[in-house]
């Protein structure tokens, strides 16, 4: 694998990008129309949720056939206009593959139901005394009755999503021609679903920790199925791109599974540093983010992939979060500063920096009024959790808008026409309420939309970006996530003040005589002590002090 270390992804949700038929539903020739705008941003490859036929229950995460397009994003015809006129304007396309499990309305499993012993072989599905204690998670309990056969099958997500025994080698082998086909589509990258829980064990046994996780995540037999995917399919073409999506994973199987001379994948998104506002490390709760856990994390992930030649895939945001801006910036005050800052702490870093549709242009979590505006299935399910709890509505509905994934999917802002531009017709999730003043139009020639075109040409232009060293610095600072990037005589160091107060910082022994690479204020200077105002970052270039 050859990683261009210099490209930067987009993440498109295709559902809420931009709708072309009033019918509500974002679709693939919206995507072309907003090409251009891609193309001004400077972005080179762009990542699209799932498009393929599905029930929908979570969001196309279900799937019922693998190599074809849900008629409600359009035709085989304009997925390949996109990818063609993509090429044009150099973006590349990242397909979601999600390998783990299949929708119950897959023909496998509907097969598997009807009693063809060979597709019951397709999934994990075990006698009542053989079933263990782990949960979904999406809650409730992660083994459902198969048809009436008094059996059960796995399902560590939603009771529709059936897990897929990759034990048997025709399940790879299917796996792998779904892969080869979208491959030979000139699709340019691969994100891979839940990818560290496709090895199961062949005895499944009960674990009371984390809901059952340690016995499914990471197993060893895992890395061999990643290399086997490999050999089969995009690792015979060098220049594909591809990230591994790791649930609770470690620093340790990040690295088997990204460093380049094991021939698994180029990259791993991990989910650590977005759980630092969990209470007592659960989701469904509210707390201010800890930002010495941050900082902790950043660093050990930085330091320990780099010095085991692993790769981590940056972000902030995803489709499964809120939106990091709303989560971890006073946005009232501060919100192009906070933007800003985020994104330099991320695409200054060691690793492939990822945007989330509108990341760049400052988009805010939705502030919807009331539950009926949430339709994700997981948050659905965890608000009547929360009241069986024993929480009121209030309290419940306060922690659903804090954390559902909800959050990220609202329609992309384009303008400030009704519902943010999005669509002509009545989305199929509303808009968030802020795209009056939040949107394409106005935000296009504002100070977020061109700190990220800076920082995207930046990666492009500086090896040191790319391809340098990653070195923790400040750690003992309570509100400064700060690091050094090295490579061979040049450095740069990376300072960030997560806080909407000024902090000073010495930088006697540092980086006095360097020179302001970038910065989201004007007119910084340097001195021996600096002064960081809210939300600043700069980056530092040359002139170590040793
Ligand atoms: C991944 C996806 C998420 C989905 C889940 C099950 O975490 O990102 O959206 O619900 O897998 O496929």
């Amino acid at each position: 694998m050859t990683l261009d270390t210099k490209k930067v992804v987009y993440q498109i949700y295709p559902k809420s990008f931009k709708d072309t038929t009033g019918s509500g539903v974002g679709d693939l020739r919206g995507i072309i129309e907003k090409l251009p705008y891609l193309a001004e941003l400077g972005i080179d490859m762009v990542w699209l949720n799932p498009f393929y036929p599905s029930p929908q229950r979570d969001n196309g995460y279900d799937i019922s056939d693998y190599t074809a397009i849900n008629p409600d994003f359009g035709t085989m015809a304009d997925f390949e206009e996109l990818v063609a006129k993509g090429k044009e304007l150099g973006i590349g396309f990242m397909l979601d593959m999600v390998l783990n499990h299949c929708s119950t309305e897959h023909e496998w499993f509907q097969k598997a139901l009807a009693g063809d012993p060979v597709y019951q072989d397709y999934f994990i599905i075990r006698d009542e005394d053989e079933i263990t204690d782990w949960q979904s998670k999406f809650g409730g309990s992660a083994w459902a009755p198969f048809g009436d056969t008094g059996k059960y099958y796995l399902h560590l997500f939603d009771v529709t999503q059936a897990d897929l025994d990759w034990r048997n080698p025709r399940v790879r082998e299917e796996l792998f021609a779904v892969v080869n086909f979208w491959k030979e589509k000139g699709v340019e990258g691969f994100r891979f679903d839940v990818i560290n829980l496709i090895g199961k064990e062949e005895v499944l046994v009960n674990c009371p920790i984390n809901e059952g996780k340690p016995a499914y995540t990471d197993r060893p037999i895992n890395h061999d199925y990643l290399q086997m995917l490999n050999a089969a399919s995009f690792g015979q073409n060098p220049k594909l791109m591809t990230v591994g999506e790791m649930s609770a994973t470690t620093i340790e199987n990040c690295i088997l599974y990204t460093n380049p001379d094991r021939h698994e994948l180029d990259m791993a998104f991990n989910f650590h540093h977005l759980k630092v506002d969990y209470k007592d490390g659960q989701k469904w709760t509210i707390m201010d983010f800890d930002f010495p856990a941050l900082r902790d994390l950043f660093h050990s992930w930085g330091e320990g992939m780099a010095a085991g030649g692993g790769w981590n895939a940056l972000f902030w945001t995803c489709h499964d979060q809120p939106r990091a801006l709303t989560r971890f910036v006073d946005t009232e005050h501060f919100r192009a500063q906070g933007a800003t800052m985020l994104a330099a702490s991320i695409h200054l870093s060691r690793g492939t920096p990822y945007i989330y549709q509108g990341e760049e242009i400052g988009m805010l979590d939705p502030d919807y009024d009331t539950m009926s505006d949430y339709v994700d299935i997981e948050s659905l399910n965890n608000y009547q959790i929360l009241l069986d709890q024993g929480k009121s509505p209030e309290e419940a509905f306060a922690i659903i808008s804090t954390k559902s994934r909800d959050n990220a999917r609202t329609p992309m802002q384009w303008d400030d026409t009704t519902h943010a531009g999005f669509t002509t017709g009545t989305p199929w999730l509303k808009a968030g309420k802020t795209y009056e003043t939040i949107n394409v139009k106005n935000e296009k020639n504002g100070p977020i939309f061109s700190f990220y075109q800076e920082l995207i040409k930046l990666r492009k232009t500086l090896p040191l970006i790319a391809d340098g060293d990653y070195k923790a610095a400040y750690t003992d600072s309570d509100q400064v996530y700060a690091f050094e990037r090295t490579l061979g005589d040049q450095s740069l160091l990376v300072l960030n003040n997560f806080y909407g107060n000024e902090v000073t910082l010495d930088l006697s022994t540092t980086y006095q005589a360097g020179q302001v690479l970038i910065s989201n204020y004007a007119d910084t200077t340097l001195a021996e002590t600096i002064i960081l105002k809210p939300y600043q970052t700069i980056a530092i270039w040359g002139n170590k002090v040793d």
